[in-house]
């Protein structure tokens, strides 16, 4: 209960643009009055030559903030002194993509403000800008920042606190539990399954019975998954067939239409409750648009990095 209180207040705190968590509304309006600009023209320009990067994009918000809290250590390279980061961890490689897109923001603020924007506030305003351009800009939501990067990242946490798609429903719902995230937060940030890929191996155990995925388009991704796929042969498929770059309700369609890839998608139907919220979703485009929108800033508010416990790196991929 406490828990749900403080999370309520910290949203309308940042609805009123003050404080939560350190992070504030408009943090960069002095330090760097450009950034937010400059970080939305470069995920535009990536967004618009390849709409699967911005998917990859929001996807990476979503890993950065599991696992060391929103810090950017999803983005360090591997080194000598730690040959195994967040990034080589299974959940991660080699499926997420965007990195290249994250350089090139961090490259265009240095220019500006060097030593003044973390790498972790740009994943949270490139996740932002990404939502917006693949809604057609119907989600368009402020977010605060004063993020700082982290310096620790270890793929052995990965597993530990990102949820695989074999998870059941009370799987999931305990790994966004630790995290501060209730579960309609799992199931409005789910709706990102409406846009990008997914390899064959996330989901090759749903194309044969018993399995609840329609059967016609089990038979369509047999035809574009080998039977095993693994490492040196897994192909990429779309996640939502019907509107695959939108960044829609479609996905909850999917879901009661049993048009989905993964079995943690389907597992939203298994509780009655999260199967009336599925339902909602599907009906309301507007009401899941501002759902999404709010659980995205309260996603990108866990476990927040401050100047005693972080850093403003130089280059996302190193620790300065
Ligand atoms: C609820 C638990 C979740 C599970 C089990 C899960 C699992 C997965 C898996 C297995 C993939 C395919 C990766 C691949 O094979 O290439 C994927 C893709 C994706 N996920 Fe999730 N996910 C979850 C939640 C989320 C959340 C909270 C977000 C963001 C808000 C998200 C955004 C995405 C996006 C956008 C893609 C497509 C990425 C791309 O095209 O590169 N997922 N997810
Ligand atoms: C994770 O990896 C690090 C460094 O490789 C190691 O020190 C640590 O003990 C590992 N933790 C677990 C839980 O395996
Ligand atoms: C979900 O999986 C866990 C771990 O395998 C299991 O203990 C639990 O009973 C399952 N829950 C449901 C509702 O199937
Ligand atoms: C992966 O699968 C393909 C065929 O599907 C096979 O030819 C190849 O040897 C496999 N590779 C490994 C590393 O198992």
């Amino acid at each position: 209960m406490a828990r749900v209180a403080i999370w309520t207040s910290c949203v309308l705190l940042m609805v009123m643009a003050a404080t939560c968590q350190g992070l504030s509304l408009g943090y960069y309006n002095r330090k760097c009055p450009h950034a937010e600009y400059v970080v939305r023209d470069v995920v535009g320009k990536a967004v618009n030559s390849n709409p699967g990067i911005g998917a990859g994009i929001i996807r990476m918000a979503f890993h950065d903030c599991f696992v060391q809290g929103c810090d950017a250590s999803v983005l360090l390279d591997p080194t000598p002194a730690n040959p195994q980061p967040e990034k080589l961890g299974p959940p991660n490689f080699p499926s997420l993509r965007g990195f290249e897109v994250i350089d090139d923001a961090k490259a265009a603020v240095e220019d500006l403000c060097p030593g003044v924007v973390s790498c972790a506030d740009i994943i949270a305003f490139a996740a932002r800008d990404a939502s917006f351009f693949l809604s057609n800009s119907k989600i368009d939501y402020k977010i605060p920042a004063g993020r700082f990067d982290g310096r620790v990242s270890l793929a052995n946490e990965t597993l530990a606190f990102l949820p695989p798609p074999s998870f059941n429903l009370s799987q999931l719902i305990g790994s966004f539990q630790v995290k501060g995230l209730d579960v309609d937060d799992l199931v409005v940030l789910s709706g990102a399954h409406t846009i990008g890929r997914s390899h064959c191996s996330s989901f090759s155990d749903r194309l044969s019975p018993p399995s609840d995925m329609d059967p016609a388009l089990a038979t369509v991704l047999r035809s574009q998954c080998p039977a095993n796929p693994n490492f040196t042969n897994d192909p990429t498929v779309v996640q939502d067939v019907v509107t695959p770059d939108t960044l829609d309700n479609q996905y909850y369609k999917n879901v009661l239409k049993k048009l989905v890839l993964f079995k943690s998608d389907a597992a939203l139907l298994s509780s009655s409750t999260t199967a009336t919220k599925v339902a909602k979703n599907a009906l309301s485009a507007l009401t899941w648009e501002r759902k999404f929108a709010r659980a995205m800033v309260k996603m990108a508010a866990i476990e927040v990095k401050t100047a005693a416990n972080g850093e403003i790196r130089k280059l996302c991929r190193v620790v300065n």
